[in-house]
């Protein structure tokens, strides 16, 4: 039995952030966002527009890619670092927006590898007896969680969505293998303080800026750079297959130094490695399946070809699947 991903799809919204836009906005420039980031521009949400509504573009562009209505869909669930609040689930809300009304539906917090963790879930949705097609969204208004005056920061985020519908089939395609982990112990490189349990928002957490990404950047980087390689090694490991066994390597887009350092690592050609960064900035769990969909819509992902994806992100958490497209 394979489990396959039978559409792929994706939104941005149309607004577009230049670097150019960023040097009237805070101390930096052009060159410097290239140098160290890759980044060019990125888009961002309008204002009456939230995660579920990219997510629920995508999925739409997901499903009409597969050729399979919302009817037919047994669980819907988001992956977010930016739903659109903390309960009801973003998963929920888009299960309406969609009219999806036989699935269930729920919100996995994930960070960047969120779509990663969510292509495994689902592979374990579909193993079960009742479970025959689900939807998986990445999806991200981070502009909405962004310090607009940190330099450190606002340069490197953007928003949108990807969406994958998953099935199962006789075909041997699909997700093959996948490598899932963490260390809670660094989540304080990387974090979002206020805005719940241990710190309700309040006067002061607003007034000091609580309620935006506060990151290390050197730190992460330096962990970044070395699980992404792990992760994508104990993938590729699980399903019995090696580097160079890989058609395509579909990182994270954090940073194009992370991803550079991480396919040099892997002994992996430039060739192989689909990149978009500067285009989109880092969507966190949306940057994976907004390049999957770009490479399906650009006739990239043949039948049988060997694709590995890997992210990590705030928690720490990593992680990689390996798919037989
Ligand atoms: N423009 C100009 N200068 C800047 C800017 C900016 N936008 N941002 C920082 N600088 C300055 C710093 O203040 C520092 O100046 P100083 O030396 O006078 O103190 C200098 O540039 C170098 O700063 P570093 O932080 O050392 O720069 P670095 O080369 O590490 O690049 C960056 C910073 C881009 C944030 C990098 O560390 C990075 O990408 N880290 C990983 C971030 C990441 O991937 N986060 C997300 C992963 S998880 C997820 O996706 C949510």
């Amino acid at each position: 039995m394979g489990i396959r991903i039978a559409g792929i799809g994706r939104y941005v919204p149309e607004k577009v952030l230049t670097n150019h836009d960023l040097e009237q906005m805070v101390e930096t420039s052009d060159q410097w966002i290239r140098e160290r980031t890759g980044i060019v521009e990125r888009h961002i949400a309008a204002p009456n527009e939230s995660t579920s509504d990219l997510a629920y573009k995508a999925a739409l562009d997901a499903l009409n890619r597969a050729g399979i209505s919302p009817e037919e869909l047994d669980m819907v669930f988001v992956a977010s670092a930016s739903p659109d609040m903390l309960f009801p689930a973003t998963g929920c809300l888009v299960q309406a927006k969609l009219g999806a009304k036989n699935a269930g539906c729920f919100d996995v917090e994930a960070a960047c590898p969120g779509f990663v963790y969510g292509l495994e879930l689902a592979r374990g949705f579909l193993s079960l007896p009742h479970y025959k097609k689900v939807l998986v969204i990445g999806a991200e208004t981070l502009s909405r969680i962004t310090d607009w005056t940190d330099r450190n920061t606002c340069v490197l985020f953007g928003d949108g969505a990807g969406a994958a519908v998953l099935i199962k089939d006789d075909s041997n395609r699909g997700i093959i293998a996948s490598y899932l982990k963490g260390n809670g112990k660094l989540g304080d490189l990387l974090y979002l303080p206020a805005g719940c349990a241990k710190m309700p928002a309040s006067h002061e957490t607003v007034d000091q800026r609580l309620h935006f990404i506060k990151m290390k950047g050197r730190e992460v980087f330096k962990h970044a750079v070395v699980e992404m390689q792990t992760s994508a090694l104990k993938a590729l490991e699980r399903a019995g297959l090696k580097p160079e066994d890989v058609d395509w390597l579909v990182p994270h887009q954090a940073n194009i130094r992370i991803i550079e350092a991480t396919y040099e690592r892997l002994g992996l050609p430039r060739e192989k490695v689909y990149i978009n960064i500067d285009r989109y900035g880092n969507t966190s769990s949306a940057s994976i399946p907004i390049a999957l969909a770009e490479m399906d819509e650009k006739g990239l992902l043949k039948p049988g070809q060997i694709v590995v994806t890997v992210s990590f992100g705030a928690g720490f958490i990593y992680g990689a699947n390996v798919i037989r497209w």
